[in-house]
């Protein structure tokens, strides 16, 4: 299985000490969401459940946290960087800040959209790579966009030299030695997701599915999860969800597998090398938000101890997943698609299977990071619109 590894540093015994509370907290997420609960159109996103998907894949339940309608970015992403960006205002003042960072699309949108939200000026830059749709949505906020290098690691490096020549900040979501306090903000933002989630399981909400028309009141929702599969860029998101539950529930958490895909999984080749490991080359997949070489420095502090598995997908397995998710009526683009694709072939390969203990009585919980972030990219993929996938 040279596409599973099942995290040989993994240590279920540690608890969730002040070294990593450090990074994230209960006490941060708890922050960012009395913050971003204030923001207008603020509503937490819906937590499907896919029993059709369960019983194809022979478990007790499929839930999927759908952030399709996540404000007006379509991305979980909007939770993270325009965070970061009120954290900075509120440090700073507006006076003369201007937020730069590199994007592979979402995180590009969701700190021009903070910013125009906070009155300031953004110059985003995008790599080659990055559709005309996705560099159309950033302008749509505001911002200048700016085209440099062929993949998402020359773009980082693009905007922090353009950040140190002119004086702007820099709004990463990724962090490297000594640039930690912003992209700390942008997870602890991150990990309103998961507060929503754990909310959501927990008050057994009787909120109906209606696109799926899958009424979520009448299955068991007492079950907690038993498998978490998400998706895996630099390691942001998996390391705030990983972080929400172990903080919480220690070694009683949930089973997390981190799915990247196949030309792009830095994260995977750092688990196997037992330390921070850059994948390089073109990085060339259609899962353009996980098109990352190089992991977060704080988000491997907490994957690494905590995440119990790491996979890759194919670009294939990623279209296949949003048609199977589409034929479900719930719109999810490729990268957020990723962890429902690293479950279906989880499911469906029995050595995975047995390794991971996926079984009759899993429930698994799948993070929807985004829906049709472009919406020309998602129609000749699935090969309908999102509205026909939602009528
Ligand atoms: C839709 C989507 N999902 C997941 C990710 C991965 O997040 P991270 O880079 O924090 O691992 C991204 C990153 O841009 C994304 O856009």
């Amino acid at each position: 299985m040279s596409d599973f590894l099942l995290n040989p540093h993994l240590d279920r015994s540690r608890p969730y000490g002040p070294d990593l509370q450090a990074i994230l907290s209960l006490k941060g997420a708890a922050e960012a969401r009395a913050h971003i609960s204030n923001w207008a159109g603020y509503a937490p996103t819906p937590l499907r459940n896919l029993p059709t998907l369960a019983t194809r894949t022979g478990v007790a339940e499929v839930l999927y946290k759908d952030e399709g309608k996540r404000f007006e970015l379509k991305s979980f992403k909007a939770l993270g960087g325009a965070y970061a960006v009120d954290r900075l205002v509120a440090k700073r003042g507006k006076d003369g800040l201007v937020v730069t960072c590199a994007t592979d699309g979402n995180h590009g949108r969701a700190v021009a959209w903070g910013a125009r939200r906070a009155g300031i000026r953004a110059v985003i830059y995008v790599h080659e790579g990055v559709s005309e749709g996705r560099a159309e949505a950033i302008r749509s906020f505001g911002a200048e966009v700016v085209r440099e290098g062929h993949n998402y690691d020359d773009s980082v490096r693009a905007s922090a030299e353009a950040a140190a020549k002119n004086g702007w900040q820099i709004v990463s979501d990724t962090s490297w030695p000594g640039y930690e306090t912003v992209p700390r903000d942008v997870m602890q933002g991150y990990a309103v997701l998961a507060m929503e989630a754990e909310e959501q399981l927990e008050a057994k909400s009787s909120e109906v599915d209606a696109g799926s028309r899958q009424d979520f009141a009448s299955r068991n929702k007492s079950a907690k999860p038993t498998h978490v599969f998400v998706q895996g860029g630099v390691g942001g998101i998996a390391a705030a969800v990983l972080s929400y539950r172990w903080e919480k529930l220690g070694a009683m958490r949930p089973k997390l597998i981190v799915v990247e895909p196949e030309n792009a999984a830095c994260l995977y080749e750092s688990a196997k090398a037992g330390k921070v490991t850059t994948v390089t080359g073109d990085l060339d997949t259609i899962i353009a938000g996980l098109a990352c070489g190089e992991p977060s420095i704080l988000a491997w502090k907490i994957l690494e101890p905590g995440a119990d598995a790491f996979m890759t997908v194919t670009d294939k397995a990623a279209i296949a997943a949003m048609r199977d998710l589409a034929a479900c009526h719930v719109v999810g683009g490729e990268s957020g698609v990723a962890g429902l694709a690293g479950f279906l072939k989880a499911a469906a390969d029995p050595a995975m299977r047995a390794a991971l203990g996926l079984d009759a009585t899993s429930r698994v919980l799948l993070y929807g990071t985004e829906g049709a972030t472009d919406r020309a990219v998602y129609t000749e993929l699935v090969g309908k619109t999102p509205e026909e996938v939602e009528a």
